[in-house]
């Protein structure tokens, strides 16, 4: 027994082990349910009486130095495939970041607004909550104007003088410009608007709007109409006309209703624009006087012309998109559509 131990001593202090799986042979071999050192405690009961305690000394410390052995060799293990396992590769490339995409209303805004900014304008914003002087009052609405019902606006507090309610246009903004800014005054004003409509494919209680404003001596309508000729022209191709039809709106005399060549079949007819060869894409008109002085401006001395449109009508025009209701599910695979337009 003692030669056995010796011997087993001896080959433990040389023991190497390449892999995980020689580690496992190992332990088996020495440790395990018939391994040698097992056996020998199996040995050590026949012992003799006076010789059991020196066995039982040299047995211990042989399982002892087994076992030592066995997680200086793990712990090798462990450190050599820390630095060289097959998982982890240095010189690979780190994990792409998913990055959203522009949603198609924001590229549409930014588009509409970096076109009047080359014309000159500059941006101007106001808040959604609004009163009514802001939004109907300053405009020339009358007091019994449909627009100033619940059925179309939502009231925040519809009492009393200048009732608080929610923009339903961003014309509100250039009463806001007027009121405070000196003339000349140039402005694009682009912002979020509701109503209280029923949605639809062609309509939602939440959209967006960019209006346009300039005022200054000998603003005219002929300016107007090649101000918007040209935004026609950046936004939907050199190609496009324009034309004019005669409209009606509080804030503006005359106004007008503006329609752009059909994009899509050239202005030949096609059911994009319903045969027509033309797609309705504002209003504007010249800032009626009333309007001015409203805001503190003398009529006599300045004119201006003002426009309105929605960006959710320009992006579906724009893409073709024929639902309203996509712009708002953000469904991404609808938004990475637009991708490549940024
Ligand atoms: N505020 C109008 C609307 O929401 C749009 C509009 C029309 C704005 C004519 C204007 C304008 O400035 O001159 O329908």
């Amino acid at each position: 027994m003692n030669a056995k131990i010796e011997q087993l001593l001896e080959e433990i202090a040389g023991l190497k082990a390449q892999k995980a799986q020689d580690l496992e042979e190992i332990r088996t071999r020495l440790l395990g349910k018939k391994g040698d050192i097992t056996r020998l405690f199996e040995d050590f009961r026949t012992v003799s009486p006076e010789q059991k305690r020196e066995f039982g000394q040299k047995l211990n410390a042989l399982k002892q130095a087994a076992s030592q052995k066995i997680e200086e060799l793990r712990a090798a293990l462990e450190e050599t495939a820390g630095a060289t396992s097959s998982s982890f590769d240095p010189t690979k490339p780190g994990d792409v970041q998913e990055l959203g995409t522009r949603h198609p209303i924001s590229i549409t805004r930014e588009e509409i607004i970096s076109i009047f900014k080359k014309f000159g304008y500059a941006l101007a914003e106001g808040p959604e909550i609004e009163d009514d002087w802001h939004v109907f009052g300053a405009l020339n609405f009358p007091p019994e104007h449909p627009a100033r019902d619940m059925q179309d606006t939502f009231f925040v507090s519809p009492g009393g003088e200048n009732p608080i309610l929610l923009r339903t246009h961003t014309s509100s903004v250039q009463v806001r410009a007027m009121e405070k800014m000196p003339v000349p005054i140039r402005i694009v004003c682009p912002g979020r608007v509701f109503r209280n409509e029923a949605i639809s494919a062609r309509a939602h209680c939440i959209f967006h709007q960019v209006e346009g404003l300039y005022i200054d001596k000998g603003v005219s309508f002929a300016d107007m109409k090649q101000a918007i000729l040209l935004f026609a022209k950046e936004m939907f191709g050199e190609q496009t006309q324009i034309r004019m039809r005669p409209s009606y709106f509080p804030f503006t005399e005359p106004s007008a209703e503006v329609d752009v060549s059909c994009n899509i079949c050239g202005g030949k007819g096609c059911n994009i624009c319903k045969g027509t060869g033309w797609l309705e894409i504002m209003g504007c008109g010249m800032v009626d006087p009333n309007v001015l002085e409203a805001c503190g401006i003398d009529s006599k001395e300045y004119s201006g012309f003002a426009f309105g449109m929605g960006v959710e009508r320009i992006a579906m025009l724009k893409w073709q998109v024929k639902d309203l209701r996509h712009y708002f599910e953000n469904d991404v695979r609808f938004l990475r559509e637009f991708e490549t337009s940024m």
